[in-house]
């Protein structure tokens, strides 16, 4: 393991200002956002979607890195060039989902597991030939009175940590994602202890199995009242409630914590990071944004699968990128 270079990578993927966009929905998961735009999710658009992202002027200023799925790693922009090169020329890091998904946790129901460890090595050491410097790793966690529980915490931290391994083992930044739900009516108290209790698994296992924590980035949930719940939370207790929980869990070797929307607006993600950000005391680590539809819902409604709309698109997308890239140093208004 060049545990100088995972260093090096980690950090440059949290540099001042910038954050990471998730491009990495699956085949399934494009299609639905491709229905709301009332567009077909063929290659060619998926591609050209993308492509419209990964090109558009002055956003590297704010992008350190994409995620992308196993199909874009793959693909050429329309002009020839692999999009991962596009990303190398752009001075965007290619990174890579290498999950296979949420599944259902036997014996405990409505809880989930997320595999694809199986041939996990040969699958990085093939990702690493293509470009990819970091990947990604999804759990998820649901919230009722009684859930989520003991084993589904413990068998989630054991594979986030077996995947985190085994991506330094292949010279690629692991980002650990354990994701609380916002789905549901509980309590912002409700979400605070469950991602306390699920960090604290996380960190205790990622210890165990020897991961690196320089070499890493954590992409949590912020503390967030659910969805449904009658009362919510306001975004200074938001941010003062988040940071509290990742100080109590995430250690400072960790060089720097990037939030996923989670299914917030795009808006009030913004908001959120940005009064994270203005806290008027110190944190080990820097904070900053690995966002999918907070970065990607108002660029896909714009481009709304039409080439003629690309510019409208792009320009779309480097507003938000531009706002969170102003919120990790809490400057955005
Ligand atoms: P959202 O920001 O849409 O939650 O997506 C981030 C992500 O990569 C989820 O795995």
């Amino acid at each position: 393991m060049n545990e100088d270079k995972l260093h090096a990578t980690a950090r440059a993927l949290v540099a001042e200002g910038k954050g990471i966009l998730a491009a990495d929905e699956s085949t399934p998961t494009i299609k639905k956002r491709f229905d709301s735009i009332h567009a077909e999710s063929t290659e060619d658009n998926r591609r050209d979607y993308r492509e419209m992202l990964f090109t558009t002027p002055k956003a590297p200023q704010y992008i350190s890195g994409v995620i992308l799925f196993d199909e874009t790693i793959r693909q050429n922009a329309a002009g020839g060039t692999p999009l991962v090169k596009v990303l190398e020329s752009a001075g965007i890091i290619p990174g890579i989902k290498v999950d296979k998904g949420a599944k259902d946790l036997a014996g405990h129901p409505d809880e989930k597991v997320t595999e694809g460890l199986d041939g996990l090595r040969d699958r990085f050491a093939e990702y690493a030939k293509l470009g990819a410097r970091f990947a990604k790793w999804r759990a998820v966690y649901t919230i009722t009175d009684f859930l989520p529980g003991a084993a589904c915490i413990a068998v989630n931290a054991h594979a986030l940590a077996r995947y985190a391994a085994l991506a330094q083992e292949a010279g690629i930044v692991p980002i650990v994602e354990p994701e609380v739900l916002m789905d549901g009516d509980h309590t912002i108290d409700q979400c605070d202890e469950v991602t306390e209790v699920v960090l604290q698994s996380l960190y205790s296992e990622l210890s165990l199995q020897g991961v690196n924590l320089e070499g890493s980035l954590l992409k949590p949930n912020m503390v967030l009242s659910g969805k449904d719940c009658a009362e919510q939370a306001s975004v200074e207790e938001v941010a003062r409630r988040t940071v509290r929980c990742l100080k109590r869990t995430v250690p400072a070797a960790v060089p720097g914590i990037v939030f996923l929307s989670g299914g917030q607006s795009d808006e009030l993600a913004t908001r959120h990071l940005n009064a994270m950000n203005k806290l008027d005391e110190g944190r080990p680590w820097r904070l900053s944004f690995s966002y999918g539809r907070a970065l990607q819902a108002a660029p896909l409604k714009a481009w709304a699968g039409k080439a003629a709309n690309l510019k409208a698109g792009q320009k779309a997308f480097l507003e938000r990128a531009k706002a969170n890239g102003l919120a990790t140093a809490g400057a955005y208004a």
